[in-house]
């Protein structure tokens, strides 16, 4: 198939490719999605098909505003309205009781639909003209990292899907904040743009983690989230622990020419000059929100620059930086490794 590149002004082709069932990736504010009519069982299999994703993996449904909701949701919790009105549009994402109509493939079998009304305005318009609700996943072939841009798209899924509707690189750069109000207490699944201080505040009471994220054994309760995700081809390995020097020393002690290093503005002004190793900066220590922006294309880099090993820095896991680290673990195939001095009696 010969996927079309489309210019923001024809977003009206992309509109009229998903009409007629194909699959259209699109930019949101978090990472681009590649997008179905929602109510369509066929086109909603193709995504599976074209990113080569599990079929016990369900999909997020993207639609452009709150009425929409009704369409798809059997019931809305009042948390879940205070939530909608002060985080739509943007990287937040909410499980609803499903209404019957919504394919069981969306949900992959589960009781709830999960919505968000993203905050790009070429998303919300696309919604609009294609005049349907659009599942979409982001636009990797499953197990890559997420695509900030319109190339990243293209090199996982040219010839599998219709189109790109191009808008340029993203701002947030990690997923969506994934929230389950259903249980007695609120909890994320997913850590994601939409910060749990933020959700605390606007809730009044503390939002859980799911056990899961926090290295358990246990499933977690978004299904997506037990598979290595988000990884680059090499293997990668985050280092964590109570002295930031100590970690630097490690990473001096371990890097070889061909190490990639992910690391902060300060790790990179520690180690320049004397540590070999393929430098790639992500941020300042207390700029998480600017590391998650440039996380997934850095991992993409790191891939293109043949890298035989990754070693990363860990981050403070406050605001952003909870994503962010979810997103490292993930891509390190699970935890982090921590360097501690050992204290001997
Ligand atoms: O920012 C985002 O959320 C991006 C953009 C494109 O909107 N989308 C995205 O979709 O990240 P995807 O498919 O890569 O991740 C969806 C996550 C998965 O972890 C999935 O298991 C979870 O949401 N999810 C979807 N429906 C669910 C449900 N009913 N219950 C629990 N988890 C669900
Ligand atoms: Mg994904």
């Amino acid at each position: 198939m010969d996927t079309l590149w489309l210019k923001p002004e024809e977003i009206s082709v992309a509109a009229r490719l998903l009409r007629e069932g194909q699959l259209v990736a699109f930019p949101t504010e978090t990472v681009y999605g590649l997008g179905a009519n929602a109510w369509s069982e066929e086109a909603v299999a193709g995504i599976f098909l074209a990113k080569g994703r599990p079929q016990d993996n369900p999909l997020i449904v993207h639609i452009a505003g709150r009425a929409q909701v009704e369409t798809l949701a059997a019931d809305i919790p009042p948390e879940a309205e205070k939530l909608m009105e002060r985080f739509w549009p943007g990287p937040l994402t909410l499980l609803f009781p499903k209404k019957a109509e919504v394919p069981e493939l969306v949900c992959a079998g589960l009781e709830t639909v999960a919505i968000r009304q993203p905050a790009h305005p070429l998303a919300l318009e696309l919604i609009r003209q294609a005049g349907v609700p659009l599942a979409a996943p982001s636009a990797n072939l499953s197990g890559r990292p997420s695509p900030t841009c319109a190339e990243h798209v293209w090199e996982d899924l040219a010839g599998r899907i219709a189109a790109i509707l191009d808008g340029g690189p993203v701002g947030v750069g990690v997923e969506s904040t994934v929230v389950d109000l259903l249980g007695p207490e609120p909890m994320i699944l997913r850590p994601g743009g939409i910060t749990r201080e933020e959700l605390e505040e606007v809730l009044g009471r503390p939002v859980l983690l799911d056990p899961a994220l926090l290295g358990a054994e246990e499933r977690p309760r978004s299904p997506g989230m037990k598979y290595r995700h988000y990884a680059p081809a090499a293997p990668l390995e985050v280092l964590d622990g109570p002295e930031r020097e100590l970690i630097w020393q490690t990473i001096l002690q371990e890097a070889t020419p061909d190490t990639g290093l992910l690391l902060s503005e300060e790790g990179a002004a520690y180690l320049a000059g004397r540590c070999p190793g393929q430098f790639l900066v992500l941020a300042p220590l207390n700029q998480p929100e600017k590391a998650a922006q440039r996380l997934y294309s850095a991992l993409r880099t790191m891939d293109k620059a043949g890298v035989k090993r990754i070693l990363a820095e860990a981050w403070p896991r406050q605001g952003l930086g909870l994503a962010l680290m979810n997103r490292m673990e993930k891509a390190a195939g699970g935890q982090c490794r921590r360097v501690e001095v050992q204290q001997y009696e």
